[in-house]
């Protein structure tokens, strides 16, 4: 049996089946019906945030979450303004930035955590800059007091990537209460899943209304429309599994840690490999397996590690190659060196890790990779 990066969570169908009884009762399907509304209150107690927003999936939370913040700057045209964020992520951070008609910068990372590096960033702003938009790679937490700090010198917006962090804390708070907002992705792929979906965590209830009326074409009221919007509206069956698997966080979440502290154990003193501890202060949720593959210690490159894996069919990703400044459809942001995220994308490789990896499976993944 092949082994994925990842596997989808997903409850038991008969509670499944329970949960979506009633909409085919009621029929109503989408436009934020009932139990749109009560995943919604659920993931605010869950997430222990004020307000958030669900959208159809994460990338749209963001593009539309850029656009609901305003990013407006006196003397700067309105798009016109630069964004100072990560080349080491997804795609979709630098495509929800450069859709809104900003600037993407970039700004480098850091080897510990894959993370925005907070001291590279001031030496980017400029008086177009409007906002960071930060990743935590991987479920690492951005150094978010650093930013914090530095956005609110030069007054600028701060939107983070959250698409990995689901459920995590920092120093016991919420990762979801930093920064103007935060994206969650709720992809199959992810820690926690709806199918496909998101959302935009936020507390200044400004931004609550631009974000219900951006994922509705911008609709107000039956004959007002109060802005150019889209359409990124969860539906009520999406919304039907995702309130299943949060009652199942806790475990799932559990068995990702056993997952990876059973990694741990096995790779922690192998030369050559670096693995990514969780970090100080940080709840984390366990979202990814990150190994830095040097290939002079440990004797083999990450894509002949990768191809290895791949042949015992075991398939681990490249996540994040090539880094985003290396893209073509990025040519024109390619001045900005970033060294560190370079080097990063060319030796990580992100192992498997999932509720339901067995031990015999996460033993048979390691001893591929210590057989040189
Ligand atoms: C860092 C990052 N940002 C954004 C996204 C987009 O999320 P979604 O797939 O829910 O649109 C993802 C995942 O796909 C991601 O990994």
């Amino acid at each position: 049996m092949p082994i994925y990066v990842t596997r989808p969570s997903m409850p038991e169908l008969n509670d499944f089946m329970e949960e979506i009884r009633p909409i085919f009762e009621r029929r109503v399907l989408t436009n934020m019906g009932p139990v749109y509304k009560k995943f919604q209150q659920m993931l605010i107690e869950y997430l222990e945030v004020p307000e958030l927003s669900l959208f159809t999936n994460g990338h749209l939370a963001l593009e539309l979450g850029i656009q609901a913040v305003g990013l407006k700057k006196q003397g700067v045209a309105v798009g016109g303004g630069e964004v100072i964020t990560t080349p080491f992520t997804f795609v979709s951070t630098t495509h929800a930035i450069s859709r809104n008609n900003l600037k993407p910068v970039f700004c480098d990372i850091r080897l510990e955590d894959y993370c925005m590096d907070p001291d590279r960033i001031e030496e980017l702003i400029t008086d177009k800059t409007v906002a960071i938009v930060p990743v935590h790679v991987y479920g690492n937490i951005c150094d978010v007091r650093k930013i914090q700090k530095i956005a609110d010198k030069h007054g600028l917006k701060v939107i983070y990537d959250g698409a990995h962090a689901f459920g995590e804390k920092f120093d016991g708070e919420s990762i979801g209460n930093f920064g103007d907002a935060t994206m969650f992705s709720f992809h199959a792929t992810k820690v926690f899943n709806s199918i496909e979906g998101g959302a935009m965590a936020f507390h200044d209830k400004r931004y609550g209304i631009p974000l219900h009326e951006l994922k509705n074409f911008g609709i107000h009221g039956e004959v007002e429309i109060s802005a150019i919007g889209g359409n990124a509206k969860l539906d009520e069956f999406r919304a039907a599994m995702g309130i299943c698997n949060l009652r199942r966080m806790t475990a799932c979440i559990e068995a990702r840690r056993a997952v990876h502290e059973q990694y741990f154990e096995r790779l922690q003193n192998v030369e050559g490999i670096r693995l990514c501890p969780v970090q100080e202060k940080v709840t984390s949720n366990y979202a990814y397996l990150p190994i830095y593959v040097d290939r002079e210690a440990f004797g083999k490159s990450r894509d002949d590690l990768y191809a290895t894996l791949r042949e015992h069919g075991i398939y681990t990703r490249k996540y994040f190659y090539p880094a985003i400044n290396e893209l073509e459809c990025y040519a024109d942001f390619q001045k900005q060196a970033t060294p560190v995220a370079h080097d990063a994308a060319i030796h990580i490789l992100t192992l498997p890790i999932y509720e339901g990896l067995a031990r015999d499976e996460i033993d048979r993944i390691c001893d591929i990779i210590l057989q040189k």
